[in-house]
């Protein structure tokens, strides 16, 4: 079997110890005592989800109805978690904290300018959404509404957030980086009818025009009643209107008392939708329930990071993905610890931003995709020197695979001996992290995702058979072979694609969509996806989409795009485009060029634009005309003496055109 391994040098990597004197240097106690324990819970949580996660969920949620049933029923995909169960996930992230701690600070704001952040404690916090919440509630808003949020990082975004948890409402969070017509179909999907936004945005010293966008997308959004709008810069000129529908923030929460109290939900009502990529161009609403995933989030903070509630965590990940969901705000506040919410870049003013922040607020735990870490490794060490990071004890990584190299700098330069890395895999469909070393206490190995986290039973599956791979030292798709509380319960308003998407590939398995390897000690490795995602700067973009942008421009007859590697984004996209007008002269071509990348950041967003467009006279297609998307990969990666089977093709000439164009682009 090993011999058919693609990916077989993985499989001898030795594994490194966590510096000898981690716990020793602990502040107070980490949240597991030893790798043995680790692997007993870890056992208990798959022989036992129910008796594991039961405990858990008493141990670590505040109820106002404590569950019957942990799980229903008990095999299975399609289950329930601690049913009947009541609680508030804003009760659960504030109020409980607020009680106990009030001016422990939760929130540090580093604003995108240094200096002009603020500290807001869980007794504000407590406050400020207590006030939002009679807001909503004034406007109609309800227990099971979707309330959109189109927010740059800064307090409010958080606030927001649990404001709309706070009465039951389920938040649809649009990462801001998102153009107008995205936003204008997520809007729509969703159904929502308020839209909390802001004038502008900030960010690396840019002003971003935040409702100007929103604008643009409510012109066919008629559903929507009112907008929101946070004062982030005070700009004079920014579009209002005043006859109802435009509201200020900071209007409207002073009318209302700084106390306002949770309305409890049932364990398995969704908490909020959150809009990702899969194959086809038609974004999916991945929708996440209330109990469980808070479980997910609380357990894999404390545990996969040793979060306490003395620490201070650094997420620099946007509340826009999943990671600012579960590492921005839930995590941390669920285990009242302080979360930090920076709405700038590593780069701005200068390549130490980060370092300066871990420095000034003495961040325990630093969490970042390592897209950040190569434009950092790359700006040169000068950046981090004289920066006192000696208050780390753990750094995080996420979102795409870190290279072995990128893992030892990370380790060496910014953990300096004293940190573990935790290289989480998980997605938006997941949660919280699914497989991750756990801080201080799993052995690593650069570029392994290591070991499952509780309750995640992973299993590799042959791609084409789809029999588990038994063992080590075996290569194919990474699946998940139990339900665990915290994994998606559906696509918002279509439960069927949900089971066609994740359970239909592999019955049986939930499956990721991701290439995966156990090694020789059992340890995963992540190969990056088997489908048509692509992993751009840690954004995951559909191939299908950026097509489907694409083609909307009247010069294209026809398009395709693929993902190939690239030093700083991990991967960026290439699209081969035939142009409707064959004989445009080369001015009309480079414009043309230039219109299609404008057509894509303004149907998807700046961050998914391509890299480079090929202009071809045709693409590569089977004879029932499916675009053979494998050949323009290999061609790109300049491996066109490994085609592979290319009997099918309709137009076998193309492939010599399409090396031909690819080369004299270079
Ligand atoms: O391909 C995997 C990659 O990111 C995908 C999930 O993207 P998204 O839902 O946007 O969530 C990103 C943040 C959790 C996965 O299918 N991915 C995520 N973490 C890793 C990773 N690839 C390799 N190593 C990781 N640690």
């Amino acid at each position: 079997m090993s011999k058919s391994l693609e990916n077989e040098h993985l499989m001898h990597e030795n594994k490194v110890l966590p510096p000898a004197n981690w716990a020793a240097n602990h502040p107070s106690k980490p949240s597991l005592a030893s790798f043995e324990e680790y692997e007993e819970l870890y056992r208990h949580s798959i022989n036992d989800p129910e008796a594991f996660f039961g405990e858990q969920a008493r141990k670590e949620l505040s109820w106002s109805r404590d569950f019957d049933l942990v799980k229903y029923p008990k095999t299975g995909f399609n289950a329930s978690w601690f049913l009947n169960g009541q609680l508030n996930a804003c009760y659960n992230c504030v109020d409980r904290h607020a009680f106990a701690n009030p001016d422990k600070p939760a929130i540090i704001y580093e604003a995108d300018e240094p200096n002009e952040g603020s500290i807001i404690t869980y007794s504000e916090l407590l406050a400020k959404v207590s006030q939002l919440a009679q807001v909503l509630v004034s406007l109609g808003v309800r227990k099971g509404d979707t309330v959109a949020v189109y927010l740059p990082m800064i307090p409010e975004a958080v606030i927001t957030i649990l404001a709309i948890t706070r009465i039951g409402a389920i938040h649809s969070v649009v990462f801001a980086g998102f153009s107008s017509g995205a936003l204008r179909d997520r809007i729509n999907n969703a159904d929502s009818k308020i839209v909390i936004t802001a004038d502008e945005s900030k960010r690396g010293g840019k002003i971003i025009e935040t409702k100007k966008i929103v604008d643009e997308a409510l012109k066919e959004a008629p559903q929507v009643k009112n907008v929101i709008v946070v004062k982030r810069t005070g700009n004079r000129h920014v579009p209002f209107n005043a006859n109802g529908r435009d509201l200020w923030y900071h209007d409207e929460i002073v009318k209302f008392k700084t106390y306002f109290p949770p309305t409890p939900v049932n364990s398995e009502d969704p908490l909020f939708l959150l809009y990702t990529s899969g194959s086809t161009g038609k974004p999916k609403g991945i929708q996440h329930c209330t109990a469980g995933y808070l479980l997910g989030a609380l357990l894999t903070t404390k545990y996969t990071f040793d979060v306490n509630p003395n620490d201070i965590l650094f997420t620099a990940g946007d509340i826009g993905w999943i990671t600012g969901h579960t590492y921005v705000i839930y995590g941390p506040l669920l285990n009242g610890a302080t979360t930090v919410v920076f709405e700038g870049t590593p780069a701005y003013p200068n390549f130490s931003r980060y370092w300066k922040i871990v420095e000034q607020h003495r961040v325990t735990q630093f969490y970042v995709a390592p897209t950040a870490l190569r434009l950092l490794k790359k700006a040169g060490d000068k950046f981090i020197e004289g920066h006192d990071l000696s208050s780390l004890r753990s750094l995080g990584s996420v979102g795409e695979p870190i290279a072995p190299e990128i893992w030892e700098w990370y380790n060496e330069k910014i953990g300096q001996g004293r940190c573990t890395i935790q290289d989480t895999y998980w997605q938006t469909e997941t949660g919280s992290i699914v497989i991750t070393p756990l801080a201080g206490i799993t052995p690593t190995k650069p570029g392994s995702a290591s070991l499952p986290f509780f309750g995640i039973d992973v299993a590799i599956l042959d791609p084409t058979t789809g029999k588990e791979l038994q063992g080590n030292n075996v290569e194919g798709v990474l699946a998940i072979k139990q339900a665990w509380p915290s994994v998606t319960r559906s696509i918002w308003g279509d439960f069927g694609r949900f089971n066609e998407t994740y359970f239909k590939p592999y019955p049986g398995y939930f499956f990721t969509g991701d290439g995966g390897a156990r090694d020789k000690d059992g340890f995963y490795w992540v190969l990056g996806r088997v489908d048509d995602v692509v992993n751009v700067s840690g954004h995951r973009l559909s191939t299908a989409e950026i097509e489907a942008a694409i083609i909307e421009n009247p010069l294209v007859a026809e398009n395709a795009v693929v993902g190939y590697s690239h030093d700083l984004t991990g991967q960026a996209i290439a699209s081969f485009v035939a142009l409707k007008n064959k004989n445009l002269s080369g001015t009309q071509v480079e414009d043309a060029k230039k219109q299609i990348i404008l057509g894509v950041r303004k149907e998807i967003g700046p961050f998914a634009a391509p890299k480079v467009i090929f202009i071809v006279d045709d693409l590569p297609k089977t004879r029932s005309g499916k675009i053979m998307r494998r050949i323009l990969r290999k061609i790109l990666a300049g491996e066109e003496d490994q085609l592979g089977d290319t009997s099918t093709l309709s137009n076998p000439p193309i492939v010599q055109h399409l090396i031909d164009a690819v080369k004299s682009s270079k």
